[in-house]
């Protein structure tokens, strides 16, 4: 696989800005061909245009999933996009857009899955009691936060952890391992057998 990235994103951006600093630093041989932000205001969006790369709003507001998802096929086709990288992205992605990145659609979540998917995981995991969390670097399949797990990294939850501070202690680990798991993919040397992705 050839290494160009479309990074989607919703929000604040910090993982896609690990991506980018990644590359910086040489620590991942890709290339961000472009950014998408389904919503006109994330600050991530801001970043990436200070930044100097080609990124765009689409905004996604009042579209039904095939028409929207349809537009960001074409943006990231256009942009030559490998490997497509979400990151805080925060819309659903249709079967049909599953399908023509098959197993080129990557996502960070922030529990250790299958453990709390959907919205508000480190929320999650705190109500529960779990001593332990941390995130996740996966494949995107149809089914939320649940395909083919690439790496993970746990970190412990405290007695008098909040939302907040649980999930500055993850964000730490989403900023390392995602781009390794980026560069793992690009670089071909895994397979997947069943649920199972295997390094070389
Ligand atoms: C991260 O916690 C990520 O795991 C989840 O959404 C959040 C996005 O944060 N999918 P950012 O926009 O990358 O700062």
């Amino acid at each position: 696989m050839s290494n160009r990235l479309g990074i989607l994103i919703s929000g604040r951006g910090s993982n896609f800005l690990a991506i980018a600093d990644a590359i910086g630093a040489r620590r991942l041989d890709a290339e961000i061909a472009i950014v998408i932000s389904n919503r006109l205001e994330a600050p991530g969006l801001a970043a990436a245009q200070e930044r100097g790369l080609h990124a765009m709003a689409l905004a996604s507001k009042g579209l039904d999933r095939e028409t929207y998802d349809r537009q960001l096929i074409e943006e990231l086709h256009k942009s030559r996009v490998d490997l497509v990288c979400l990151a805080g992205y925060m819309r659903i992605l249709g079967g049909h857009f599953i399908r023509e990145f098959h197993q080129r659609i990557l996502n960070i979540h922030p529990s250790l899955l299958p453990a709390f998917s959907g919205l508000d995981a480190q929320h999650q995991a705190l109500e529960h009691g779990v001593k332990f969390s941390g995130c996740t670097a996966h494949f995107v399949e149809e089914g939320l936060d649940s395909g083919p797990i690439i790496s993970q990294a746990a970190v412990p939850v405290l007695a008098d952890d909040t939302a907040e501070s649980l999930s500055a202690r993850i964000l730490k680990e989403e900023h390392r391992i995602y781009p390794e798991a980026i560069g793992l993919v690009l670089s071909g040397q895994y397979r997947i057998e069943g649920r199972r992705v295997i390094p070389k």
